[in-house]
């Protein structure tokens, strides 16, 4: 008996494959994190984040340049400050690593499109992403203190800036100071979707922002929800946020395909520092091909609806997508 259905048919040489394929993964996907730190012509790996690297801001720009050489639309900027204090000071200083890395990279690659992350766990004594009243984070005086980090970043030349604190408001707020300081055309991608997950273990290392007590299930998202993830993404399109994220990324693409379907924002996915680095210790001991494992993640964000995938990943990609 002839079968007359015969999906195989589709899927005889890679020409065929290639002429019907859906998703196609390219460099322009990408945004990639770097962690900035003070001194100069400073290059440490992370241990916990294998080839990822803090680096002062020298080292910062000319990264930056291979980068938008690879084709890598944007670079999202972490930093580890100078100090801490009880109200995360030091994320808006101007003289801080972030600051001092956004204007360079802005001067030196002025179409490289750069993305603040705004949050003060790494700045806060206590590596909370708020302003302690007692031992709660209290929201609506930390919101004064978002809207002066995103401020200080957009005077430093940042092109979006990526509230990932997660507090009620925030989007209204740094939306409200950015247009009163004639930013209006600096964009807001929110970390709208942020669930409260084991999978940002490396990068708490790696920025030195662990809750030093506690944790963050008061404000981060449980992950056992994904009608609330609706509920903050509807907030955060009404106050204003140009792009919303989801976070992590592997483990949520149910999230990010109801979201895709929902809304007409772009979509963005931060494929974070623990489904990196548990891909990187596999393929380090020999037991899977790194390529293949990262290029199959990275085609499924976007095939489940990712736009813009943040990603560790993004300069091997890049390469190996040449
Ligand atoms: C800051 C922030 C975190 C990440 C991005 N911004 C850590 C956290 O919320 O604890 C995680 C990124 C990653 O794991 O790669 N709030």
């Amino acid at each position: 008996m002839k079968q007359k259905l015969r999906p195989r048919r589709m899927r005889i040489s890679e020409n065929i494959r290639a002429m019907i394929r859906e998703t196609i993964l390219t460099p322009k996907d990408f945004v990639y994190p770097i962690f900035v730190v003070a001194g100069e012509n400073i290059h440490e790996e992370i241990p916990s984040m294998p080839n990822c690297f803090h680096l002062s801001v020298d080292n910062a720009v000319e990264l930056a340049k291979k980068i938008f050489d690879l084709g890598i639309p944007a670079v999202e900027i972490f930093g580890l400050p100078e100090y801490k204090d009880e109200i995360g000071s030091s994320a808006w200083d101007m003289k801080s690593p972030v600051q001092r890395a956004i204007s360079a990279i802005k001067k030196s690659v002025p179409n490289l499109t750069i993305v603040g992350d705004v949050c003060l766990c790494q700045y806060t004594s206590h590596g909370h992403c708020g302003k302690l009243c007692n031992d709660y984070v209290d929201n609506d005086s930390t919101l004064e203190l978002l809207q002066k980090v995103a401020l200080s970043q957009a005077q430093s030349g940042a092109d979006i800036i990526a509230p990932s604190d997660m507090m009620d408001g925030r989007v209204a707020a740094i939306r409200e100071i950015l247009d009163e300081n004639s930013f209006e055309n600096v964009s807001i991608m929110s970390y709208s979707v942020k669930y409260a997950s084991g999978f940002y273990g490396p990068f708490r290392d790696a920025a030195d922002s662990a809750p030093q007590f506690g944790d963050r299930k008061q404000y981060q998202m449980d992950c056992a929800n994904s009608r609330e993830a609706m509920k903050e993404v509807e907030l955060d399109i009404d106050e204003g946020a140009d792009i919303i994220m989801i976070k992590p990324a592997l483990a949520y693409l149910d999230i990010v395909k109801t979201v895709r379907d929902k809304i007409n924002r772009p979509v963005a996915v931060y494929n974070v520092s623990g489904e990196y680095s548990m891909i990187k210790a596999a393929a380090m001991n020999g037991w899977i091909d790194e390529k293949r494992i990262v290029l199959e993640s990275l085609t499924c964000m976007k095939r489940a609806g990712a736009d813009i995938i943040i990603t560790y990943h993004a300069i091997d990609a890049a390469n190996w997508l040449k």
